[in-house]
């Protein structure tokens, strides 16, 4: 493989600042249609080029193509057939390749020397440079067959597995740019190459990848491929994003009302007390009433409080952020906090609460949350799957990908928000644990779509505390050690905080149009410079830049139409 083939001599270089390569084109004929030549068109704006330098050779983009003044107004078809006309260009060098191995070198330490010849890049040429982005030491890496040079449709890429998830991705564009089959393409090489995935879908439009290999469950349905997240999983802050209590008077309430029903758990529990303390809370049995299905314990006088200090002292573990305990009694429970020392009612307190407990009610009682969260316990006869029990035997079983649609979850009261940071920092959680990282153990690709809808929220409304929802977040920042990996996939990357997108290693971005989103864009990727950049708005559906800290120069792919399309398309206006 020669890159330096006559056929495909277009010019030479004239100019060399670190900024930007001018090019000489000899004979406007060059800029022609040539048959002959495997490419086409010889040289246009957005064509790879190679220059040919000593020891190395140097790998570029035209960005730029011009007339001479003088000869611009004395243009006209015949004459620019002929020779007559000296266009010149600019080129961005993108990378420079050692000329004996044709490999890419990391880095740009050099320049081309002026008066160095310049050729059109071949396809071959550039895909081979391509595939070997993300080998590191020699050691070749597992590839995918994602892509194909934008123009030659025959000409396929395939990119280094490592390089594309290894540091989290993330992939952007406007909508209709193809982010969603991007992901059914990458969930598509999930299963060729027998790893392990989660997608949420916020949209239900991958239902249609359903098969053996991919399980396929909606929340906040009931049948056989419903599933629900049970809200003894939960943690207090997400019952604070749900009841949203105010600061001052009903958060501390709320917060004494779940220990009193931890404690309840914890004494029902302890079946036979091992040692004193155990048997003192046992005997101690504090008041509680049992009463339209659930227990509450009430605080009746001054003794009683003791007893609970103490036993609550005994027990630290009331003091967990877990929320194991009877959901439907927790109004009740909040009500019987609103009393004084010697048990009379504290009527003020009360009225302060009493819009909690109304919308600790209407929430507990609502269908919707219900369906999604089990408050009642009731779910299981009805809906068999309930997601941490899904989760692992996913883990274990054969199954290579896991979507949850919760398209059918409403967002009001932040619901569906909620629940997506629930399962995301139950993920968390699980990293943690070292429960993807170990040898026996497969890492796990946590894709979100749509990610915008889920990152950087806040649930805050006049009154109420303030609840950051940063399971993803987190996972940004703390997971790539420990084997879970994220794929984030959003049209609004100016919508996603900073933080997180800076943590992301590779981008794969679509058409994007908006300025904010460029430039939110640029700001993650150093790497990819601002000429790079001003190709995105150009690119057609399917077409993308890869870029990355694995990826020597940003590069344009068409990435490969997935076999089972996702169900994403607009329905008709009439
Ligand atoms: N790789 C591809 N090759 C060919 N056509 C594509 C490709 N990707 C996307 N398209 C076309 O673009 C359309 C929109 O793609 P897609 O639904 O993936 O966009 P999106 O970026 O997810 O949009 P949204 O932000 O609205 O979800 C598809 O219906 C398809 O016709
Ligand atoms: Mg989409």
């Amino acid at each position: 493989m020669d890159p330096y083939s006559e056929s495909r001599f277009i010019g030479f270089v004239t100019m060399v600042s670190p900024l930007q390569t001018r090019v000489h084109f000899p004979s406007s004929i060059l800029l022609k249609k040539f048959f002959n030549a495997d490419d086409g068109y010889h040289a246009i704006t957005g064509k790879y080029i190679v220059i040919e330098g000593t020891g190395c050779g140097f790998l570029g983009k035209i960005t730029e193509i011009a007339l001479p003044e003088k000869e611009r107004l004395e243009l006209t078809e015949s004459k620019f057939e002929k020779d007559v006309f000296h266009p010149t260009g600019k080129v961005e060098i993108l990378l420079c390749f050692d000329n004996y191995k044709l490999k890419a070198k990391k880095g740009l330490d050099q320049l081309p020397p002026v008066s160095a010849k310049v050729y059109l890049c071949s396809d071959t040429f550039l895909g081979s440079l391509l595939t070997q982005f993300g080998v590191k030491d020699g050691i070749l890496p597992k590839t995918l067959p994602l892509a194909t040079l934008p123009d030659n449709e025959n000409h396929k890429i395939d990119v280094s597995s490592q390089a594309l998830f290894g540091r989290h991705c993330a992939i952007v564009g406007t909508t209709g740019g193809g982010k969603s089959w991007t992901v059914a393409k990458l969930i598509e090489q999930v299963v060729a190459q027998n790893g392990k995935a989660i997608l949420i879908d916020a949209t239900g439009e991958y239902e249609t990848l359903k098969s053996n290999e991919i399980e396929y469950y909606k929340f906040n349905e009931i049948s056989q491929e419903g599933i629900y997240f049970n809200y003894k999983k939960l943690r207090e802050t997400d019952l604070f994003a749900l009841f949203r209590p105010s600061q001052q008077s009903q958060l501390p309430k709320l917060q004494e009302a779940m220990k009193s029903l931890r404690l309840i758990e914890i004494i029902n529990n302890k079946n036979t007390p091992l040692d004193i303390t155990d048997s003192l809370i046992k005997n101690e049995a504090f008041t509680t009433s049992r009463e339209h299905g659930y227990t509450t314990l009430k605080k009746k006088d001054t003794t009683e409080n003791f007893k609970y200090i103490s036993a609550c002292k005994n027990n630290t573990s009331v003091y967990s952020n877990h929320c194991t305990f009877e959901m439907t009694a927790l109004a009740a429970q909040i009500l019987s906090e609103c009393v004084y020392d010697n048990g009379s009612p504290d009527n003020p307190a009360r009225n302060n609460c009493q819009s909690l407990i109304s919308r600790i009610l209407l929430t507990t009682n609502d269908r919707s949350f219900l369906n999604v969260f089990d408050f009642k316990n009731e779910l299981d006869l009805l809906c068999k799957n309930e997601f941490e029990s899904i989760f692992e035997n996913f883990l274990k079983g054969k199954s290579n990908v896991l979507i949850l649609s919760v398209s059918n979850v409403s967002t009001e009261n932040k619901l569906r928000e909620i629940l997506v940071n629930s399962i995301g920092r139950y993920l968390l959680e699980k990293a943690l644990s070292e429960a993807f990282k170990a040898a026996s153990k497969k890492s796990l690709l946590l894709f979100l779509d749509e990610a915008h809808l889920f990152l950087n929220k806040k649930v805050k409304d006049e009154y109420s505390i303030e609840v950051e929802l940063d399971a993803f977040d987190r996972i940004a920042k703390e997971c790539r050690k420990f084997g879970l990996f994220l794929v984030i996939s959003t049209q609004m990357p100016r919508d996603i905080p900073r933080g997180v997108l800076s943590q992301m290693g590779t981008f794969i971005v679509h058409r994007l149009i908006n300025q904010q989103d460029r430039e939110a864009i640029e700001f993650a990727c150093s790497d990819a410079n601002k000429s790079a950049l001003s190709f995105l708005p150009i690119l057609s559906s399917g077409e993308a830049m890869l870029t990355g800290v694995d990826f020597p120069m940003p590069m344009i792919l068409k990435i490969t139409e997935p076999n089972v399309k996702p169900d994403s398309n607009t329905p008709s206006v009439f």
